[in-house]
């Protein structure tokens, strides 16, 4: 299985319930690596930017608002097939679709106010990662 590393974000709406450590002992309790962390109140254009693939769709806007609200906390997490493995341990975007138990079913309030962000795929792991980190913050050496 891949060495992988994924762009994990807890949203506003999480950090604002004091929910970070909560969220993070399910990360660490999943086995993933924290390699980067940081926290960081978005700006329009950074939240903009991040989620360019859904320029256009109706909740865009409110999307970019919302991730604007307050602060979140930016992660890069690293482990065996972790892009999946993290997609499966948060549910589905949409907590009355996410499995029980899935940090989404246990702690969103709706699709929108989710509470945290994974890469979808390889490409956006990259894209993401790049995004918000240069490699001098990522403690741990490169995987290929
Ligand atoms: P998306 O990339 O489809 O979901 P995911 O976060 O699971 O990768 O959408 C990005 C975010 O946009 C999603 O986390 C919450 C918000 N969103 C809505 O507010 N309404 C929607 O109908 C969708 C699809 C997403
Ligand atoms: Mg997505």
């Amino acid at each position: 299985m891949p060495l992988e590393r994924t762009l994990s974000m807890i949203k506003p709406d999480a950090v604002s319930k004091q929910l970070t450590g909560t969220i993070l002992q399910r990360f660490e309790s999943a086995k993933f690596t924290i390699v980067a962390a940081k926290m960081m109140q978005l700006t329009k254009e950074q939240a903009e930017g991040f989620y360019a693939e859904h320029e256009g769709r109706e909740f865009y806007e409110p999307l970019v608002e919302f991730m604007t609200s307050g602060p979140t906390m930016l992660l890069v997490l690293q482990g065996e097939n972790i892009i999946p493995a993290y997609r499966e341990l948060i549910g589905k975007t949409d907590p009355t679709q996410a499995a029980p138990g899935t940090i989404r079913a246990d702690f969103a309030e709706s699709t929108r106010y989710n509470a945290v962000h994974g890469s979808d795929s390889p490409e956006s792991a990259a894209r993401e990662i790049a995004y918000f980190f240069v490699d001098d913050e990522i403690c741990a050496p490169a995987v290929s």
